[in-house]
């Protein structure tokens, strides 16, 4: 299968995990980095052998099929429409936009143009998430009645060099770790129907404990703890909470309830994990991960995915649609807190097909 021609835009933390992970996905052909900031996409450039140009050039460059943009949040639609307007797919981080208005106007754009947009996270297309979905359609739980989903941390200030967008508009526990969880209860339950919730912003500013700017203090402009409940079409009641404001907890990430058991999902910021069911009270059983990328970094595998896709004319699984009903879903916690009222979901995408594993090995790895 011909290779697909890559340009990556925005070069900061989360790019080193793409280009390492992308080095196991051959259809992957990275012809280029860019970044707002030369000196950024120089510095990926010289680590990965790779080549470093401007965004103009990068958009110009005719080699270059799909734009992976690893921008920070508020600049993902901006550069998305770029990169439709120049003629190329789009695959961007997580979330797909800051605004669900400004999500639709990309996904809109990329239909009158006949392009495609794609969007992390992909790490429910992880062995352990694929298993998770795998037996849940098997029937293992019965019928799905409902489920935890919790993110809880003190916040990105201790590790992240300059976090000062998690706490901006666009930023926020929800904008941030929701897209994991959401994505993969979307992927186990299908879409979401309803959402409630309501947030709060404990401490109007932060001090910075990470390097280069410790010691420096930050404003909060979004909600830093979040609590709701998710209402999925199919009838299931999700909880969920997202925080940075929590120093310790002891929830597990995702756990599903069905009428015959019950299934913890590992933590979906991961493509691994350990996977556990209980058809009764304290009886918990470890379940075997049945299929790969289960044990590492795949950071890409969603991106490989859609360039197989591109290539083959089938539909990717960490899709535009898939992005836009997420970023729906997370508005709605805000705009349920603010209004005090249920907020219906309008948008319906399509489950994304599993991840068989003799496609795995042939089509990606291969
Ligand atoms: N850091 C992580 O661990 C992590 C993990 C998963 C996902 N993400 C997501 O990845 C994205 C990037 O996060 P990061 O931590 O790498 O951020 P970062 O601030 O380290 O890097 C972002 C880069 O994008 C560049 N940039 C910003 N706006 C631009 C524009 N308009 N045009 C060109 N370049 C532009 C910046 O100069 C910077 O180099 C975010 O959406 C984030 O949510 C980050």
């Amino acid at each position: 299968m011909k290779r697909v021609g890559i340009g990556v835009i925005g070069c900061g933390v989360i790019s080193g995990a793409y280009l390492t992970a992308a080095k196991g996905f051959p259809i992957l052909d990275i012809r280029g980095l860019a970044d707002m900031n030369p000196a950024a996409a120089d510095a990926r450039a010289k680590e990965f052998g790779l080549k470093a140009m401007s965004v103009e050039a990068l958009l110009a460059d005719p080699t270059v099929e799909i734009v992976l943009n690893l921008t920070i949040p508020k600049a993902h639609v901006a550069v998305g429409l770029r990169a439709l307007d120049a003629g190329k797919h789009v695959y961007s981080e997580k979330p797909l936009g800051v605004a669900f208005k400004d999500g639709k106007k990309l996904i809109e754009r990329a239909a009158q143009k006949k392009l495609r947009v794609g969007s992390a996270p992909d790490t429910f297309l992880g062995g352990a998430h694929q298993t998770c979905r795998k037996l849940i359609d098997a029937g293992k739980i019965g019928i799905p009645v409902g489920g935890t989903a919790y993110f809880m941390c003190p916040g990105h200030e201790r590790w992240h060099p300059q976090p000062d967008f998690y706490y901006q508009k666009g930023g926020g526990p929800v904008l941030d770790m929701a897209p994991y969880y959401i994505t993969d209860l979307v992927n186990l339950l299908g879409p979401v129907a309803r959402v409630s919730a309501m947030t709060s912003m404990p401490k109007p500013k932060r001090t910075i404990t990470s390097q280069p700017r410790q010691g420096e203090t930050i404003p909060v402009e979004v909600a830093t703890h979040a609590a709701g409940v998710l209402e999925f079409v199919s009838g299931a009641l999700v909880q969920m909470s997202m925080s940075f404001d929590v120093p310790a907890h002891r929830h597990l990430p995702i756990e599903i309830y069905g009428t015959k058991g019950s299934l913890v999902v590992p933590d979906p910021n991961r493509f691994g994990g350990e996977i556990e069911f209980a058809a009764q009270k304290d009886k918990w059983l470890p379940l075997k991960t049945e299929l790969p990328y289960a044990d590492g970094n795949y950071r890409s595998i969603g991106l490989a995915d859609m360039a197989h896709a591109l290539r083959s004319r089938r539909p990717h699984r960490a899709s535009g649609a898939l992005a836009l009903h997420v970023l729906e879903v997370m508005e709605a916690f805000d705009r349920s807190a603010k209004s005090g009222k249920a907020i219906a979901i309008t948008t319906r995408p399509e489950r994304p097909a599993p991840l068989e594993e003799s496609l795995v090995r042939r089509k990606l790895a291969a």
